[in-house]
Formats: C-alpha cells, sequence, structure tokens
C-alpha cells in the first residue's frame, strides 16, 4: 500500500500533468475517453483527499458530502460552471481552475472563428470537396470584411482583452461589455466600453466571452439576436448556455445574422443531426478553442500543480475560492496531506 494520498484523475490528461500527480499521489485515473457517468464518477471519488477534474464532470453538494474528506477539487479548465463553489467554500473545500496560460490561445481560436465565419471558409472548402468547383465565380461565397469592422466583445476578462489586442491589428473598432469594468485595460485594448444593446446594435462580430453564471445563461436569446446587424456574426468560444440555441437556429434560418461560429453549444455535445450541424451559416466545432500542444500542457502542469499545492498546505496559481483558503490559515490549520 502506497503511503501517497489517494487523489481522483477524471481523465488521462498531457503528460506534464499525469508524471506530476503520478510523483506526489496515488492516483486513481479515470482511462476511458468518455467521462464516467455519476455513479462512475462516485465511485473514482470514493476516499480521495483531492480530485482533479474536467469540466464534463459535475462536483456539487452531493458530490461533496458523499467525500467529505475530499479538501480540494483541481479543474481542468478556465471555466469551473461545473463545480458547486458555494457548495465547496461552505464545506472548506478549495477549488482551482487554469487561468492565464489559455488565454491568448483561446483568443486566437476566437479570432480563427471570426475569419472562419466572415470569409466563409468551411463553406468554400465543402464545396470544393462536394466537386462543385467549375469556375472563377464574380459573386461566390461572398462573405464580410473583418478590417476595420466593428468587434464588440461581451465580457471582457483576460480573454476577451486578448482578442480585442489582436483585432487592433485588423484596424478594427473595439466595443467591449462587462458588468465589471476596467478602464485601464479598457484603454490599453482600446476597447470602449457600451451597454450590451448599443454592442449589439453596432457590431459586426460579437464575440462572447464570459463566464457561465446564472446572469449570462440565454443572454443572448431571440431579442439580442434581433438586436445584431442582418450582416454580423456570432462567435461564441465562452459556454454553450450563453446562447439560446434554438433562437440561434431560427435567427440564422431567417437571415437575422450573417453566421454564428461555434466552438461550444448547448447541449454538449452537439448530436450531428442537430439542425445547427447542416446549417451553411453555421461553424461548429468541438470546444477546443484552447487546444494546441503547448497550452494542453500547461493547463495540465498547472492543475496538477494546483492540486499539489492545496494538499501541500499552500496557496494553488490557480485558486478559486480564497475565502476557503484564508479561513483555514487564519484559524491555522492549513490542510497538509503531503
Ligand atoms: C475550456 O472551456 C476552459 O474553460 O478552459
Amino acid at each position: 500500500m502506497s503511503d501517497k494520498p489517494l487523489v481522483a484523475v477524471t481523465r488521462v490528461i498531457p503528460q506534464a500533468g499525469m508524471d506530476l500527480v503520478n510523483e506526489h499521489f496515488d492516483v486513481r485515473l479515470w482511462e476511458d475517453e468518455l467521462p464516467p457517468s455519476p455513479e462512475e464518477l462516485a465511485k473514482l471519488l470514493h476516499g480521495a483527499v483531492g480530485a482533479l477534474t474536467l469540466l464534463t464532470d459535475t462536483i456539487d453538494g452531493e458530490v461533496l458530502d458523499r467525500e467529505p474528506q475530499l479538501r480540494v477539487v483541481s479543474n481542468f479548465a478556465v471555466g469551473y460552471d461545473n463545480v458547486d463553489v458555494p457548495a465547496a467554500t461552505e464545506r472548506g473545500v478549495i477549488v482551482c481552475n487554469t487561468p492565464g496560460v489559455l488565454t491568448e490561445t483561446t483568443a486566437e481560436f476566437a479570432f480563427a472563428l471570426l475569419m472562419a465565419a466572415a470569409r466563409r471558409i468551411v463553406e468554400g472548402v465543402d464545396y470544393v470537396r462536394a466537386g462543385k468547383w467549375q469556375t472563377w465565380g464574380p459573386t461566390l461565397l461572398m462573405g464580410q470584411d473583418v478590417g476595420g469592422a466593428t468587434l464588440g466583445i461581451v465580457g471582457f476578462g483576460r480573454i476577451g482583452q486578448a482578442l480585442a489586442k489582436m483585432a487592433s491589428g485588423f484596424d478594427m473598432k473595439i466595443l467591449a461589455y462587462d458588468t465589471y469594468k476596467n478602464e485601464e485595460a479598457a484603454s490599453e485594448a482600446g476597447a470602449t466600453y457600451v451597454e450590451l444593446d448599443e454592442l449589439l446594435h453596432q457590431s459586426d462580430f460579437v464575440s462572447l466571452h464570459v463566464a457561465l453564471t446564472e446572469e449570462t445563461h440565454h443572454l443572448i436569446g431571440a431579442d439580442e439576436l434581433k438586436a445584431m446587424k442582418s450582416t454580423a456574426v456570432l462567435i461564441n468560444a465562452a459556454r454553450g448556455p450563453v446562447v439560446d440555441t434554438d433562437a440561434l437556429v431560427a435567427a440564422l434560418k431567417d437571415g437575422e445574422i450573417f453566421a454564428a461560429a461555434l466552438d461550444v453549444t448547448e447541449p454538449e455535445p452537439l448530436p450531428a443531426d442537430h439542425p445547427l450541424v447542416s446549417l451553411p451559416n453555421a461553424i461548429v466545432v468541438p470546444h477546443i478553442a484552447s487546444a494546441s500542444v503547448s497550452t494542453r500542457n500547461k493547463m495540465a502542469a498547472l492543475a496538477a500543480n494546483n492540486l499539489v499545492a492545496g494538499l501541500n498546505g499552500d496557496r494553488p496559481e490557480g485558486l478559486v475560492n480564497s475565502d476557503v483558503f484564508d479561513r483555514a490559515r487564519r484559524q491555522g490549520v492549513s490542510a497538509k496531506w503531503l
């Protein structure tokens, strides 16, 4: 029997992270490509003091109550809407995420989606693959210009700001909407804060970068899509439920907006026979905005380091609920499993 603390790892992550967890812990690993069911997750977590989780694992109060010895949940993602953070905080469980390391990679993917939808790249590829290319066509697959256009960024945190900086290379005018205003970041990125309604009316491209919360659930619905220009493109590399999918399908079918490019959907995965998959003016990819080799390695190392730090009583770099850590420090009861 190992004398190392037991942790659950809910999927095989890049080597940098696997090496770290194997070095420090007795690891119970879920090796399948598909996520564990809630029952399988419960078994995997049983007796573990830490868990390295994915955004497909639901960690709520019920899960935490079944495993009161669980001290740290380290999510392999910057988003953590799969974890009930208030429930974790209430139970003294540290929650961690992987901010920073995926900022540029995710922003550049959002920009790639923007370009692909604006210039109809996927439709062009499909056209050639289908053997339809007969001649140079004066009106063939005409798209929208990106240079000099107005980009509305909804959610002006790290990723939104990085996107603004990239877009400034295309002389885009940047509008930003966020409930929290960081004037310094906005002026550095050349962005102007406006209300959501104004952003939707003015923008040629609307890119979503908010966390999924009760407030942002279906933030973009039928009314918001109607407010957008008929030539506008919607990009979502945040979380699927930020957009009302049925309203989006209707808006794309009726030509209320020009196109949508989605890294994330509701539901996820999107079934192959879903209307969004076959609509010519929709691009759907399988939640891969942070999927570069280098970034996924960094995320794995950070998620593993967060787990090590949390179980060693140190402040994890990607600490979400600092309340728990600070409270434990004040009471002189910091966790020490290593
Ligand atoms: C991916 O969606 C993430 O939140 O890191």
